[in-house]
């Protein structure tokens, strides 16, 4: 059987034949992704008290807002408000569907979804899904061309000389594209593919007379993964001197390279455990890294690291360890990269490589081990390498020279913030320059006071907040809307308040949003026995509501229930919207009454209605 008439029966097996999807099976699949979990492989959550708090990956902020609570399944963020359960999490965050959200999560936790009709399901965009589909039998074709086929024999004995493994060819699922003008062509018209998207998103390209060809043809196929795993798009590497020496396929709005980390979808597990990610400038790079035992390991695409790749990374983990090639180019790109990473909030190291290596080549010169030993756990803290790096600009042989260099050395330890950090730093340099430590520290001192000068000043024009997200909220809330959002977060969580709130109050809440929620959580109660808001809010009919829920939901309550504090609230909604009903039919008796010209009258209820309002305005 040719590899072409394989790949179509594997596929042709693979459809969907039905059309709804049972909510038991959309309960198991949540069931088997603790929103912990998953959030977790998105965002470096760290728990405090009952719920995790990690950087908002839905808007740039510097201190965490958004917060997980594992009890309920659910997410919010107080900074910008988004919030949900574990599926709208990867719709919100991957810009996906339900139905791929609920594929991609089905997956991951080993549940097999029934066959489905692709329908009302279907992803978002045709084309996307097109390419998308493209690209992953283009990959499985490369692949087994390369491993199986005559016509990979070049690819894979180029690959054997690099020294890659069969295990790495098989995890990153290497190819080769043959070298013949139609082989790909072919195989993708034969798919059904239009030439057209093809063409457009450059996994074909134009030849003279009319005619297509394969544009990686007679190259190494690097497939690039998306976050979530889908092949997105290809590096392709020659293997002669062709140039150029990496191709990558054009961007689109699925690949962008700027955002894209190579590796970042497997990494991403590993970076969880350790709380740091290698960051290496090429695929060959990372999987060579991968290989000496270091699997939390991406890659930028040939492209200068960016600030939202450096944020990305934030979002993850703590330590970035940059691990560029040691030329003069590697270097200031090394020091490009830390100061964004840096900017982000991130802990620098810098791997420390010889002028003519990249850490491929050190592990296949030295090996595995001595690249962990010397260049991940030995690897330079970001003074040591902002010396090694600003040392080129000074001749340090000559005693000017070195005094400009330590100075400007020390005016930067003077910025970190652990004085442990600090003393060290100066040990070194007071050894390898032979200066005492006792000159070094007044140096430092000078620049430590004039850094604390500027802050004085603006710290005491920043506005300090004190109290919780919480209590700054409810202090600019008046009091109905307050006592609202504390029944509600109380009735989401206990079926018997939303009982005893139904009975005594219905729907009678003030703020409109507030009436709907309890309208369908009277109706959610009804079905379900226990509370679930994570189930709740995909009843809810839209987005606004369900971010509105998820952040009642936040709200810390108190475990023993106290039954007069929910009287209260009963009590102060409900005077509320009585007043606010008995203000409104005021209003209309004074027109009336303005009209009949019974201005005696008119007065007597304006002096009515001054006092309801000023009652209102007491709570
Ligand atoms: P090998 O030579 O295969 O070991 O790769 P390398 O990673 O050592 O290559 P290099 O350091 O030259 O480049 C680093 C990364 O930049 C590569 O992995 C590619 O992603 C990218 N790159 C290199 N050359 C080119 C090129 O000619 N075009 C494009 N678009 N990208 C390139
Ligand atoms: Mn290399």
């Amino acid at each position: 059987m040719s590899s072409l008439e394989y790949y179509s029966m594997r596929k042709e097996n693979g459809g969907y034949m039905t059309n709804k999807i049972p909510d038991d099976v959309i309960e198991r699949v949540k069931q088997a992704n603790d929103i912990v979990d998953v959030v977790g492989e998105f965002v470096h959550l760290k728990k405090r008290g009952k719920n995790y708090f990690g950087l908002c990956p839905f808007h740039d902020e510097n201190t965490p807002s958004f917060s997980v609570a594992e009890d309920k399944q659910i997410y919010h963020c107080f900074g910008c408000n988004k919030g949900g359960n574990v599926l709208s999490f990867i719709m919100e965050m991957e810009g996906v569907s339900f139905y791929e959200s609920l594929v991609f999560l089905a997956e991951r936790g080993d549940i097999e979804l029934p066959s489905i009709q692709q329908g009302k399901h279907a992803p978002r965009n045709e084309e996307h899904t097109k390419l998308l589909e493209a690209y992953d039998w283009l990959s499985k074709l490369y692949h087994h061309v390369l491993r199986y086929s005559k016509d990979g024999e070049e690819g894979l004995a180029y690959l054997k000389s690099r020294g890659l493994s069969e295990e790495s060819i098989e995890t990153f699922q290497l190819g080769y594209a043959p070298n013949k003008a139609n082989f790909t062509a072919t195989f993708l018209e034969k798919k059904g593919f239009h030439k057209q998207l093809l063409l457009k998103s450059g996994l074909l390209s134009e030849r003279e007379g009319n005619d297509v060809t394969d544009p990686f043809r007679g190259r190494i196929i690097f497939p690039i993964r998306n976050h979530i795993g889908k092949v997105i798009a290809f590096g392709g590497r020659t293997i002669s001197d062709g140039r150029p020496k990496y191709l990558n396929s054009a961007e689109n709005p699925l690949f962008q390279k700027s955002q894209m980390l190579y590796n970042f979808d497997e990494a991403r597990k590993h970076m969880r455990k350790t709380n740091e990610v290698v960051l290496c400038e090429g695929q060959m790079d990372a999987i060579a890294i991968t290989e000496a035992g270091v699997p939390h390991v991406v890659a930028t695409l040939g492209t200068a690291l960016t600030e939202y790749q450096a944020q990305l990374l934030k979002r993850y983990v703590d330590t970035v360890i940059i691990c560029y090639d040691g030329d003069e180019a590697g270097l200031e790109a090394s020091y490009r990269a830390s100061l964004l990473l840096q900017n982000s909030g991130c802990t620098i190291k810098v791997s420390q490589l010889a002028a003519d290596m990249d850490p491929d080549s050190y592990i296949q010169t030295y090996g595995k081990s001595a690249f962990k030993a010397q260049l991940i756990d030995n690897s330079q803290s970001f003074v040591s390498f902002y010396m090694r790096y600003i040392k080129r600009e000074y001749n340090v042989q000559s005693e000017n020279d070195r005094v400009e260099y330590v100075k400007r050395i020390i005016q930067h330890i003077a910025t970190l913030e652990s004085s442990i950090e600090r003393e060290h730093h100066l040990q070194d340099i007071s050894k390898e320059y032979n200066l005492s430590m006792e000159s070094l520290q007044t140096e430092l001192l000078e620049h430590v006071n004039r850094i604390e000068q500027s802050q004085d000043k603006t710290s005491q024009t920043r506005y300090t907040s004190k109290g919780s997200a919480w209590t700054k909220k409810e202090r600019l809330l008046p009091a109905y809307q307050n006592a609202e959002r504390k029944l509600i977060a109380y009735m989401l969580h206990d079926p018997n308040i939303a009982r005893k709130v139904e009975n005594e109050l219905e729907a009678q809440f003030n703020v409109d949003a507030h009436k709907i929620i309890v309208t369908y959580l009277y109706a959610f109660y009804e079905d379900e026995e226990s509370p679930d808001i994570s189930s709740f809010i995909e009843r809810l009919p839209e987005d606004g509501l369900k971010h509105l829920v998820t952040e009642l939901a936040m709200i810390p309550l108190v475990d023993i229930i106290d039954y007069e504090e929910i009287d209260d609230y009963i009590q102060t909604i409900y005077l509320e919207s009585n007043d606010m009903k008995q203000l409104s039919d005021y209003e209309e008796q004074q027109k009336l009454a303005v009209q009949q010209n019974d201005y005696f009258k008119a007065a007597e209820i304006a002096q009515k209605i001054i006092n309801i309002e000023k009652q209102l305005k007491k709570v």
